[in-house]
């Protein structure tokens, strides 16, 4: 018996989210902000609190320091019922995070990484792998040291009986250096945003990238911000367009949220163009509310954004 449905791996920082900004900041002035928030950031945690929210088991490992946005972190991922207790606390580095200039639909991000880029391959033990059904991971270029032996890491997951399933986020160095000959084919489900997606296939469309993926990638999902999102399997491509949100709050980890939503109905055994559409429905809720999280209370309250914003049932 499995104690997870979902083990996540990846990294964990605060957001520090500047709203309502007037004008963009320049060196050696000073601007306001006229709303502001702190809250759990992070890809990898803020899918993690969201899955859970949807109701699938999830456990959570990473590297985080001994501060106070650790205990942040920690509280705000077991409010969620996410299992922390695999969690590495470090007293060499900071825990990560982020500070958030959101400007109208579109944001400027910078991130601190700290204790995450030094989370080891290694430090992932078979034992914990094997708590889970299903191992996802994150914003692999974030997360420096495991990145250089994250083939290994999944093809031990798939060996030990897991499915698995990426998101690999954006890279800031932009060198999109990951060996996807060796990685695609260890992962069930590879979810990258358009942009990614083209930059990792060094291609300048969705067509052209999934001809250089199709010999070697499993299911590919593309996620494509308010156009919706493309899934590719055995051969074909699905599109299915967003839900019209005319209210967005902001898009601050819809791609996370589409990610949960996903997953959540893919390790149920449910069709693919099911967890599609369930995924925008995901997407969809996330921009309802500020930051990655707070539209995702709970079941009820997800299934009431869902009914009412979207004449969506969750329960279906
Ligand atoms: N304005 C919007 N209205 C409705 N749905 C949206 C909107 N923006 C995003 N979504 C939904 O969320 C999904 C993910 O959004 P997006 O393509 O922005 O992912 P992303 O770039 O990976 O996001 P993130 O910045 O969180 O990593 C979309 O595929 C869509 O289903
Ligand atoms: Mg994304």
């Amino acid at each position: 018996m499995k104690t997870f449905d979902v083990l996540v791996v990846g990294e964990l920082n605060v957001d520090i989210i500047l709203d309502d900004i007037q004008g963009f900041p320049k060196i050696g002035k000073e601007i306001l902000a006229h709303n502001f928030n702190l809250t759990l950031g992070s890809s990898s945690a803020i899918f993690a609190s969201n899955l859970c929210a949807l109701g699938s088991t999830v456990a959570f490992m990473g590297k985080i320091g001994t501060d106070d946005f650790a205990v942040t972190v920690e509280s705000s991922l077991r409010q969620k019922n996410v299992d922390t207790g695999f969690i590495l606390k470090s007293d060499t580095y900071k825990t990560g995070a982020t500070v958030v200039m959101n400007y109208d639909m579109d944001r400027a991000n910078i991130t601190f990484p700290g204790a995450m880029e030094h989370l080891k391959e290694e430090e992932v033990t078979d034992a914990i792998l094997k708590s889970a059904k299903h191992l996802h991971l994150s914003s692999v270029f974030l997360q420096t040291a495991l990145k250089k032996d994250i083939v290994r890491l999944f093809k031990r997951a798939k060996n030990l009986g897991l499915t698995t399933s990426m998101d690999p986020q954006w890279d800031p160095q932009e060198t999109w250096d990951l060996d996807l000959s060796q990685l695609l084919p260890v992962i069930d489900v590879f979810l990258p945003n358009v942009l990614e997606f083209q930059f990792l296939t060094d291609s300048d469309n969705i067509a052209s990238g999934l001809k250089k993926m199709s010999p070697i990638a499993n299911h590919v999902v593309i996620k494509d911000g308010e156009n919706g999102a493309h899934l590719w399997s055995d051969g074909a491509m699905v599109s299915k367009t967003a839900y019209r949100n005319d209210t967005v709050v902001d898009c601050i980890g819809a791609g996370d949220s589409f990610d949960a939503g996903f997953i959540h109905r893919y390790i149920q055994g449910k069709p693919l163009t099911e967890c599609l559409e369930f995924g925008n429905v995901t997407g969809a809720i996330n921009t309802t509310a500020s930051g990655g999280t707070a539209a995702f209370k709970n079941r009820e309250y997800i299934g009431a954004i869902a009914k009412n914003q979207f004449s969506y049932d969750i329960e279906k």
